[in-house]
């Protein structure tokens, strides 16, 4: 079932990523979606502090891919600047990220190209900017108490 969890600041987006790494396991897909700003690299920040990764983390918007280490290997990657779905193939981030975790911005741009095994999470706004983040099991994920990531 999915979770969501209303972040009014950007300490409580970091904090349920950072809540989440808790829950995570070597090969892992956690998959993010949101518009320009909405969250995603504060939230994938989360995740890496939980994971114990000490380096910050920056945005990998140019570099598209970033690699950090943690307790786990972290693999950061954001395909806003990738064209296909067949050049997200291409890059093969899966297999890059075998022995770790691998965070994707935008990764519900080519949700299919991950594989069914995901946690889709799905950060949104309100007026006032009050993140909603919505945390979406697939595959595997459906039996994992998120219910864990809430506050
Ligand atoms: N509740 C909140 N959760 C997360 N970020 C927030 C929140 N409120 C305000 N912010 C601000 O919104 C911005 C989010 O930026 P961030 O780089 O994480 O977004 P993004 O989704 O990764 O954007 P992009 O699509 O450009 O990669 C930050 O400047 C952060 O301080
Ligand atoms: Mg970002």
């Amino acid at each position: 079932m999915t979770v969501a969890v209303a972040c009014a600041a950007e300490a409580d987006t970091r904090a349920v990523g950072r809540r989440l790494a808790s829950l995570l396991r070597a090969g892992d897909v956690v998959l993010l979606s949101g518009e320009l700003g909405a969250g995603k690299t504060v939230f994938a920040s989360g995740v890496a502090e939980g994971l114990g990764v000490e380096t910050p983390v920056v945005s990998p918007s140019f570099v598209l891919v970033r690699r950090y280490e943690g307790l786990m290997t972290l693999v950061h990657a954001d395909l806003y600047r990738v064209g296909s779905s067949g050049e997200i193939e291409d890059l093969d981030l899966a297999s890059d990220a075998a022995d770790g975790v691998l965070v994707v911005e935008w990764g519900d741009v080519s949700e299919q190209s991950f594989g069914e095994d995901h946690l889709m999470v799905r950060i949104t706004q309100d007026d006032e900017g009050v993140r909603t983040v919505a945390l979406e099991p697939h595959g595997s994920w459906r039996s994992r108490p998120l219910g864990e990531v809430a506050p």
